[in-house]
């Protein structure tokens, strides 16, 4: 929903733009600030109480190219214009913004611009493509999954009475390839439809316990050469999880850093660090959160491999020998099944996976 759209909604209410994730400035008649919502308090790093009063094109940087906008619209010389422009805010960089301007008659307040930054837009678009394409592929497999496994039970069968009447314990080694394979294959697809077959269990969640748990699991499995740091913020508050899958989700990901540490386990240097805090103001999948968990598992390992990178998440997806391609997307699974989202940042010498859970 637009600004101007929800603006109309609430009857000249103005809390309901404080929902949006994007910044909303209302122009008077005269040019000046009459309102901004949250998120424009935090784009401009300035209260309401400030901005409001204060000329628009002055708030905006004085930039030419705005004072025409702010004349156009006073002049009604539009209804709405999209307009990429540079933010000047003062002792900061100039910021590439898309701003939309709408002409509308409520209040005494013709102009409604809608700010948004470029660089959050890109983000927020690759994240919608991202869980277009997930939620397709995801669909895809499970289909496939399930054909691959109703056949496979009855080529099994086959198999082992084949077996039973072979005579020649050479020809038997033939079948049991065949009842080798066919159960390796079981098994992956089992783990393919996993995340849709186990019921979710919510209870309260004490994120340090779940961490707890994968560190304990991983020192164990890497008893030497491997140092897990633990930087918790204490003043985390429980939320309403699954538990069970949140030790998953985290186990699949400290394990791929482990797993890419090989080398730095061998030379006794390699580190883990596991990290959490509190967020504040968060957007997920286009919906603002006041509050949510912000948990890094950042690894000094040699990063994800650059022909990879955008594709770690999707099912089959390896560059490890062995591995299936499945821990991400898991993964992925279970923080998107809290609202959360799941994303890396990684270069050499540091990859680090950052999960966000929201909590109010
Ligand atoms: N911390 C990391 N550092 C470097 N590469 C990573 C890291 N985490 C993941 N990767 C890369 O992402 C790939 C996909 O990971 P994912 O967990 O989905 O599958 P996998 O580990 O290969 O197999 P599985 O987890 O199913 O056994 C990995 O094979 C690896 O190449
Ligand atoms: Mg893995």
């Amino acid at each position: 929903m637009s600004a101007v759209e929800l603006f109309a909604l609430t009857q000249h209410s103005y809390d309901g733009l404080d929902l949006l994730s994007t910044a909303v400035l209302l122009v008077d008649s005269g040019g000046r600030v009459a309102h901004v919502n949250q998120s424009a308090e935090l784009l401009f790093d300035t209260s309401r109480k400030t901005l409001v009063g204060q000329l628009a094109c002055r708030v905006l940087g004085d930039d030419a190219e705005m004072r025409q906008l702010v004349g156009d619209a006073q002049a009604n010389a539009f209804g709405q214009r999209k307009q990429i422009m540079e933010l000047r805010r003062l002792g900061r960089d100039p910021l590439p913004v898309r701003v939309i301007a709408a002409v509308q008659f409520v209040d005494n307040i013709p102009l409604v611009l809608e700010i948004t930054e470029i660089e959050q837009q890109l983000k927020v678009d690759r994240e919608e493509r991202q869980i277009g394409l997930t939620e397709a592929n995801r669909e895809l497999l499970r289909n496939l999954a399930h054909e691959i496994k109703n056949p496979l039970g009855g080529v099994r069968g086959a198999a082992q009475l084949l077996e039973a009447e072979l005579a020649s314990s050479e020809q038997r080694e033939y079948t049991r390839v065949i009842i080798a394979e066919a159960d390796r294959l079981h098994a992956l697809v089992d783990r393919l439809l996993m995340p849709h077959r186990s019921p979710r269990v919510v209870s309260d969640v004490n994120i340090h316990e779940v961490c707890e748990r994968v560190r304990l699991i991983m020192v164990s499995e890497f008893p030497r050469g491997l140092a897990i740091t633990r930087d918790y913020d204490a003043s985390a508050p429980e939320f309403r999880g699954d538990k069970e899958q949140l030790i998953q989700a985290l186990l699949n990901v400290v394990r791929n850093a482990a797993q890419a540490l090989d080398g730095r386990i061998a030379a006794g240097d390699a580190e883990i660090v596991l990290r959490t805090r509190v967020a504040r103001q968060v957007t997920i999948a286009r919906a603002r959160h006041r509050l949510a968990l912000d948990l890094h598992v950042v690894d000094n390992g040699p990063g994800i491999a650059d022909h990879l990178k955008d594709r770690i998440f999707f099912p089959l997806v390896s560059g490890r020998d062995g591995g299936n391609g499945l821990g991400l997307t898991l993964a992925q699974t279970f923080i998107q099944q809290h609202d959360g989202m799941i994303e890396a940042d990684s270069r050499p010498g540091r990859t680090n996976f950052r999960i966000l859970i929201p909590l109010a």
